[in-house]
């Protein structure tokens, strides 16, 4: 009989997409991050969107303020632009000389607060040119948006509408193709030439690993598995956790773990987002030993993000251990709560 796995040591991951919002409930939901990851990028779809370098450094700022509140030294945040029609490649130059790590392309209206998000690509290649140039890298979240694509097929329709054009635009442009969720989009990247230089990789989240679309309607409508790029058919989970154990370093640790409080979610209009950072990398393992493969959550987790965003490997290690965590029904969110992944139940691995 081969010996179960009970713990695993690791060098500390890092969260490469993830959303924390700002004012009173940051510093609930960056808790939660900040004890499992060393770094994390920090998605700028706030109300109103963090389009410039200075407002991102302001955010920066209150990150910062937060983090010392809570008394954690520990943990990096790492920021994005957001990028509109109106982007100029003069504040693409000063992104990079400031260490904004990405620029996020949303398509105006494809996800929560993306209004002010791009019209047509097009209208960006001034700023994109710019990006290439200085090797400041795009993330996409890659859906198209027109009401007559079916909601399961934009992303798909997204490689061949916009994805492939503009890699054929730009060659050397380093792009992320943020929370993947089809076996289209596992392919592409997976199969994808580049122009040698480590240009096109991929995130995925815990619950694309772990979940298929009927945990959207088991037993009745679950708005807490609701997020966007909605979950997909199995066949499709069994491709993204293919990609994401097979050691490929194009495939790395993006949980897009995304607060909203309760009442939000728990509505005749519920907002799209899972809330997974309670603990994420628990939900990793768990998906990681389903395959067979937690020899490959390091590479994964720890270090395919940092060198495709060419900045230093963590070198402290964690333990994860096999020992069951029973999640909380709800969680504190400022003045309101959240409901996180897994809500009353239990994740089989977690921190020590
Ligand atoms: C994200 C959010 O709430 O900000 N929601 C989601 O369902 N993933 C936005 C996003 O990443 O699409
Ligand atoms: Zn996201």
């Amino acid at each position: 009989m081969p010996k179960t796995t009970t713990q695993i040591q690791l060098i500390q991951p890092d969260d490469w997409h993830l959303h924390i919002r700002d004012g009173e409930v940051m510093k609930d939901v960056l808790a939660d991050t900040a004890r499992q990851f060393a770094r994390a990028i920090i998605m700028p779809n706030l109300k109103p969107p963090v389009t410039t370098v200075d407002l991102a450094n302001a955010y920066r700022g209150r990150i910062e303020a937060n983090l010392n509140a809570l008394g954690i030294s520990s943990f990096t945040p790492l920021m994005t632009l957001y990028l509109t029609d109106n982007t100029s490649a003069d504040e693409v130059r000063k992104a990079k000389s400031e260490g904004i790590v990405g620029l996020k392309l949303y398509p105006a209206g494809a996800t929560t607060n993306s209004d002010a998000g791009v019209s047509d690509i097009k209208r960006c290649y001034a700023a994109l040119e710019a990006m290439q140039a200085v090797g400041l890298p795009l993330l996409v979240h890659g859906e198209v948006t027109s009401a007559d694509i079916d909601i399961f097929d934009r992303e798909a329709v997204f490689i061949d509408q916009v994805l492939e054009p503009l890699r054929k635009d730009f060659p050397e442009l380093k792009i992320v193709f943020e929370h993947i969720t089809t076996r289209q989009a596992a392919h592409y990247v997976r199969d994808a030439q580049t122009s040698g230089k480590n240009s096109l990789a991929a995130t995925i989240t815990p619950q694309h690993l772990l979940m298929n679309r009927n945990a959207i309607f088991a037993g009745g409508i679950r708005p807490h598995n609701y997020c966007l790029p909605v979950l997909k058919r199995e066949e499709h989970r069994i491709a993204l956790l293919e990609a994401a154990t097979s050691g490929n370093p194009r495939f790395f640790l993006g949980t897009d773990s995304a607060p909203h409080a309760k009442g939000a979610k728990e509505a005749a209009c519920g907002c799209a987002g899972c809330y997974s950072a309670f603990n994420a990398l628990g939900l990793y393992a768990e998906a990681f030993e389903s395959a067979g493969k937690l020899d490959k959550l390091e590479g994964f987790a720890s270090f395919f993000g940092s060198d495709f965003y060419s900045l230093p490997r963590n070198t402290k290690k964690v333990t994860l251990v096999k020992q069951a965590q029973s999640i909380p029904a709800e969680l504190p969110l400022g003045d309101a709560t959240i409901v996180p992944l897994r809500a009353g139940e239990t994740i089989a691995w977690t921190l020590a």
